[in-house]
């Protein structure tokens, strides 16, 4: 049988795991693909750096590579540029693409899909969102005959591993991330993690599949957690919540609204309980009803397993002149701008303990038209801690109530403002 020529562009800690397993499976993949899968060249920036891949096989000529004789390339670089005019030089020129890249899917899935439709060529990208989770291919395949309402989850290993540990045992945030970096979980850059610009890349992949439209990551609301402080975390703790980064896909009428942001949820959640950089995601559909899909969210390995799977199913169709998933984006939706969206919040102020207080601060919710779903009032001296937490309402009027809640002349503190999900609103 013709061998699948590969190129790989780049070795790091998900190639080098590529590598491996490419080579300890050789003979399960090829039996699974139909023809023997061959790794042709691995182009890297530092070639000198990488002792234990085959010599023979390294490049810093990454296009060079894409241009030799190869049915497939592999992209596991990130970033935008020059992986770009790589991966669209190799689509133009007919030869599929497995890619990993969660920012450039998410500012370009458009134009790449394009140059597949062009030559016929494949692009899957099941490792950009979620690691070894199984996630893009259910929602673009077995879920095309239902409609999909709602997709909820933890998308980012980094984050979350830094918000257990420091609900878990009060860990320090930045050593916490400095040991996410060590074990391969953070990008090369962790900025991306911590401020959210990750994982509202993938949540721009996922409402794009979801919801048969077109979401980039400049249309989806973005907090990331390094806002988030340990008096947060303590605040959610006494009230029986826990933090997390969520990504928040909604479908609702004839628009779509996605967000990324910390939010408290119930320690009952089954959100709760997924610690470390494991990641889990809720997927809510008409017929089908809830979903849940949960697994390792970052780590070389992980993402190297979605990454090979991908290669086989691209193998396969090769081998079998067929054709994987194009873009699906007939539902043109519009997107809402987060003040429309209706969420609810968790506010901890500090407010001096006399009377008239609370009337005062609820006040300001009733001319917002915000209603109070809980109010907890703690402290008995000249200072007291009063905790609110709301029902839904559009954000903006969340927003603009907070903002004049912390005017009052009795607001000493606002300690801690927080989204709550995951609870009836
Ligand atoms: P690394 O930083 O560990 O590896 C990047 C690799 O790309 C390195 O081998 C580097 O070469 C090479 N490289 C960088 N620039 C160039 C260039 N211009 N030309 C050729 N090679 C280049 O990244 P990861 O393996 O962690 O991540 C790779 C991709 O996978 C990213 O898109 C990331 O978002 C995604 N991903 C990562 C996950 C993870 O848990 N790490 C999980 C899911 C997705 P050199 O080594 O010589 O510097
Ligand atoms: N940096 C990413 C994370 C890698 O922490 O989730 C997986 O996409």
């Amino acid at each position: 049988m013709k061998p699948i020529k590969v190129a790989l562009l780049g070795c790091g800690t998900v190639g080098t795991q590529v590598v491996r397993l490419l080579d300890e499976q050789a003979d399960d993949l090829a039996a699974r693909a139909g023809a023997p899968i061959e790794l042709t060249g691995i182009a890297v920036r530092r070639p000198d750096r990488h002792r234990d891949v085959p010599k023979d096989l390294l490049t810093a000529d990454a296009a060079g590579l894409v241009a030799s004789d190869v049915d497939v390339v592999v992209e596991v670089i990130g970033g935008i540029e020059p992986v770009r005019t790589l991966l669209l030089d190799a689509l133009r020129a007919g030869k599929s693409v497995v890619s990993a890249n969660k920012a450039l899917l998410a500012e370009s899935s458009g134009e790449l899909f394009a140059a597949a439709d062009e030559s016929g060529a494949d692009l899957y990208f099941e490792a950009a969102v979620a690691g070894a989770i199984p996630l893009l291919r259910p929602l673009r395949e077995s879920l095309a005959g239902d409609r999909i309402t709602r997709v909820m989850g933890i998308v980012n290993g980094t984050t979350n591993y830094i918000l257990s540990a420091m609900d878990e045992t009060g860990a320090n945030y930045s050593e916490t991330l400095e040991e996410a970096s060590r074990l391969g979980y953070a990008e090369a850059d962790p900025t991306a993690d911590v401020d959210g610009y990750d994982a509202a890349s993938k949540a721009a992949i996922l409402a794009s599949i979801a919801f048969h439209t077109r979401v980039t990551a400049n249309d989806v609301y973005r907090e990331g957690i390094s806002a988030v402080t340990s008096a947060d975390i303590v605040a959610a703790r006494t009230l029986g919540r826990t933090i997390k980064l969520l990504a928040i896909c909604e479908r609702v009428g004839d628009s779509v609204a996605v967000r990324v942001h910390p939010a408290m949820i119930p320690r009952s959640h089954p959100l709760a309980s997924v610690g470390g950089a494991f990641n889990a995601v809720f997927v809510e559909a008409e017929a089908a009803g809830q979903l849940m899909f949960y697994g390792q969210g970052a780590g070389g390995a992980p993402t190297a397993s979605a990454v090979l799977g991908d290669l086989v199913a691209v193998a396969r169709n090769r081998v079998h002149s067929g054709r994987g998933p194009r873009e699906s984006a007939y539902a043109a939706l519009e997107v809402r701008p987060i003040g429309q969206v209706r969420t609810r919040y968790h506010l901890s102020l500090d407010v001096a303990d006399r009377a008239g207080v609370l009337a005062s601060v609820a006040a300001v919710f009733a001319e917002h038209d915000v209603s109070i779903a809980a109010v907890r009032q703690e402290g008995r001296t000249a200072d007291a801690s009063l905790v609110i937490v709301t029902h839904a309402a559009p954000d903006a009027a969340l927003k603009s109530t907070v903002d004049k809640v912390a005017g009052l002349p009795a607001v000493r503190e606002v300690v801690s403002v927080m989204r709550v999900e995951g609870e009836e609103s």
